[in-house]
């Protein structure tokens, strides 16, 4: 945890700013490139996304290949001082390729194939496709891995598809044969005497979907598996040439919040040499500071696929998207505020889709640093100008880390399990596993306590406090690590819809929450699942939880467990179930395992999350209670600290900084001690030496 990281690009060693530019619509127009460039020094853009979806103009026919416009973009920026994270240009296909070889084309699970057009939508098994990619991705190594400019392979764009063709569900079943040797235990571990289901032949089984077997949940889970495995393979495969090649330039592709939760994202991740990110939060239509507390939790995620090392914020809009139903403009200094906040949680960058809106096509109107005007007279022009020079006054901030003693589990595997467990009608429970990590999220949060947000199967060693929202499935070796993290003196939360399935997603027998059954000292028996309109209580006992008193609500999900070693701190307030236990703790070793056994409000997740964090000492990037609405994130680099304080009010707001030596604004050089005036939307960023 001490170790000092160091920046993203030795070629760049700075916190990055610019975006995705596509010149490749403009090459009839070079004026407008000219303009670019001029732009991009005012707007203080030190590197660009080239080249994604550009395959067309790369290879306008098989085996043609046009490099020379690519070429000369790239000697411009260069010359400008413009770097190129470049892009390979898989994420859409030229009509030739398509047509040619339709098994490019994805199918979708109810085996109609795709036809011409769109994007990420290819076949991640066709050997023509993986041939096609490696092909021109080794030429665009050849060609331009000693160019000046470049300094990171964006490989193809936001992976998500998934595949359902014959030559996939080949694959499939080789992987299954792999997985399990025979076909008696498949059967076994998906449990297919029931609804006689047992194959007799692995050529018998097929990927889920509709019209076929899908509420199988282990077809689904495996299926699931085998689309993380040739997701990465697909990705192994493209980046195979550009190892060869370039092996000094890192690779990354542009990730994307939780999803997609076709395959395990974060398995990808680690595949990456940088990891990096897609954000596009809905200003405006919630309170800014949750939109900007679930944002964090995203960042955080990010940063643990990144294994706490600096990451990118890749993308994101600088005005609005023109997807959302509903695209709020955001207030003078949102933009800013936003950027500085992946910063503040361990980006090295901000950057935008997209630098110059097109002037035709389906993103015309979608947010641009330069819009149609095509002038630096715009807002947001200008907005983004200040962030570039902002990021040239904290540029040292690049290579620092984030020290956590914290960690919240976020798991597709157990999001898989959750969405497949058909527990009580579970419609609402099954999409919640987000939502129900964000709402734990902001105990921590509201506190200015960070966060590692990471999978089950990681180390767990290093921290004090383990957050495991609806642990469902515990993957083999999972629930003894976390005894063991409790027996050394960690402190453990989960809560209701725990302990419930292995790694088969079999349930285990003799009691829920299974093998966490004794840390936690209890039996979850049944679960009672309330209407929309309806709540229970949580009452607390008198003087049970330091700080944490009185009633507070439960929806959706209210647990009847029974405690056995656990000492009961708050029971149901209502119904027939009333006075029996909803909250509780058990020693364990030197450690403690809490168990909530409802799903709680907001309101009582902070205040407990807060009893907690002062029982662990849990650094605070600001040793003051923070105001409503801003939010509080420290970074270091082993010498120096920086400290971001955000303000997602659209008023200004004093904020304590708790602390007895000054601060400086390492934007204005003052000095600030004892209280921080922040304008609306705006953020200080505070250096001192290492507390
Ligand atoms: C995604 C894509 C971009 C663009 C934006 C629009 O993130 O990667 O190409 O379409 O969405 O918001
Ligand atoms: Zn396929």
């Amino acid at each position: 945890m001490t170790e000092t990281y160091f920046p993203i690009s030795d070629r760049l060693p700075v916190l990055w700013h610019g975006g995705d530019y596509n010149p490749d619509q403009w090459l009839d127009r070079p004026d407008i490139l000219e303009d670019d460039l001029r732009l991009m020094k005012e707007a203080g853009v030190n590197v660009v996304s080239l080249g994604i979806f550009a395959w067309s103009m790369l290879e306008p026919e098989e085996g043609r290949y046009d490099f020379d416009w690519m070429a000369s973009v790239m000697d411009r920026l260069a010359e400008n001082g413009v770097y190129v994270n470049l892009a390979t240009p898989t994420g859409s296909r030229p009509a030739w390729m398509a047509q040619k070889y339709p098994e490019v084309r994805k199918v979708f699970a109810n085996r109609t194939r795709d036809r011409f057009g769109e994007r990420h939508n290819h076949c991640f098994t066709s050997p023509v496709y993986r041939d096609k990619a490696r092909q021109i991705n080794r030429r665009l190594a050849e060609r331009f891995g000693k160019h000046p400019a470049l300094v990171m392979w964006h490989i193809s764009n936001e992976y998500r598809t998934v595949c359902h063709c014959d030559l996939c569900n080949e694959a499939f079943r080789a992987w299954l044969r792999e997985k399990y040797g025979d076909i008696e235990t498949l059967n076994k571990a998906w449990w297919n005497a029931f609804w006689s289901h047992r194959y007799t032949d692995f050529s018998q089984i097929e990927s889920p979907g509709e019209g076929g077997m899908h509420t199988r949940n282990m077809l689904n889970i495996d299926w699931k598996r085998f689309c993380t495995h040739q997701t990465i393979e697909f990705f192994r495969n493209e980046i195979a040439p550009l190892k060869e090649c370039t092996p000094e330039i890192p690779v990354t592709t542009n990730l994307m919040a939780f999803g997609p939760n076709d395959w395990n994202v974060r398995a990808l991740a680690r595949e990456l040499d940088v990891v990096s990110w897609d954000a596009y939060p809905m200003w405006g239509i919630w309170p800014n500071q949750n939109v900007a507390a679930d944002l964090a939790m995203q960042h955080d995620l990010h940063r643990g696929h990144a294994k706490g090392k600096p990451w990118l914020l890749m993308e994101s809009t600088p005005s609005q998207s023109n997807w959302p139903p509903c695209s709020r403009l955001q207030p003078p200094g949102l933009l800013k505020t936003a950027g500085l906040q992946a910063v503040a949680h361990g980006s090295d960058s901000v950057m935008y889709f997209q630098w110059r809106a097109g002037r035709g096509g389906c993103e015309k109107f979608h947010g641009a640093i330069v819009d149609h005007t095509g002038t630096n007279q715009t807002r947001v022009f200008q907005e983004v100008a200040e962030i570039g020079r902002t990021l040239s006054d904290i540029s040292e901030v690049a290579g620092s880390r984030i020290d956590s003693k914290v960690a919240l589990i976020y798991d597709w595997e157990n999001r898989w399990g959750i969405e497949n467990s058909r527990r009580c009608a579970a419609g609402e429970t099954n999409t919640q596993y987000p939502r129900i990590c964000q709402d734990h999220y902001r105990g921590p949060f509201r506190q200015g306590v960070s966060v590692d947000v990471i999978g089950m199967e990681d180390d767990f060693a290093g921290y004090s406090l383990l957050i495991a929202p609806m642990l469902y499935t515990l993957l083999p070796g999972v629930a003894e690590r976390i005894i063991n993290f409790v027996e050394q003196g960690g402190t453990f939360v989960t809560t209701y819809f725990s302990g419930m399935c292995d790694e088969n997603d079999q349930t285990f027998l003799g009691g829920f929450p299974g093998p966490l059954r004794n840390l936690l000292g209890l039996w979850a028996e049944e679960i009672d699942v309330l209407p929309s309109d309806r709540r229970n209580h949580l009452v607390m006992k008198d003087g049970a939880l330091d700080g944490v008193s009185g009633s507070w609500e439960i929806d959706t999900l209210c647990e009847l467990i029974h405690a056995e070693s656990a000492e009961v701190l708050g029971t149901y307030g209502d119904d027939w179930y009333a006075g029996r236990p909803a909250l509780t703790v058990n020693t364990h070793g030197r450690g403690k395992a809490y168990y909530i056994a409802g799903r709680m409000e907001i309101p009582f997740l902070e205040t407990f999350y807060a009893k907690l964090l002062r029982d662990i000492n849990a650094p605070r990037a600001l040793d003051a209670p923070l105001p409503d609405g801003v939010a509080v994130s420290r970074r270091t680099n082993g010498r120096e600290d920086f400290v971001f304080v955000m303000n997602f009010l659209d008023r200004p707001v004093g904020v304590e900084l708790g602390q007895t030596t000054a601060f400086t604004c390492m934007e204005t050089g003052e000095s600030i001690a004892g209280k921080l005036d922040l304008p609306p939307y705006a953020t200080a960023i505070l250096r001192t030496s290492k507390q």
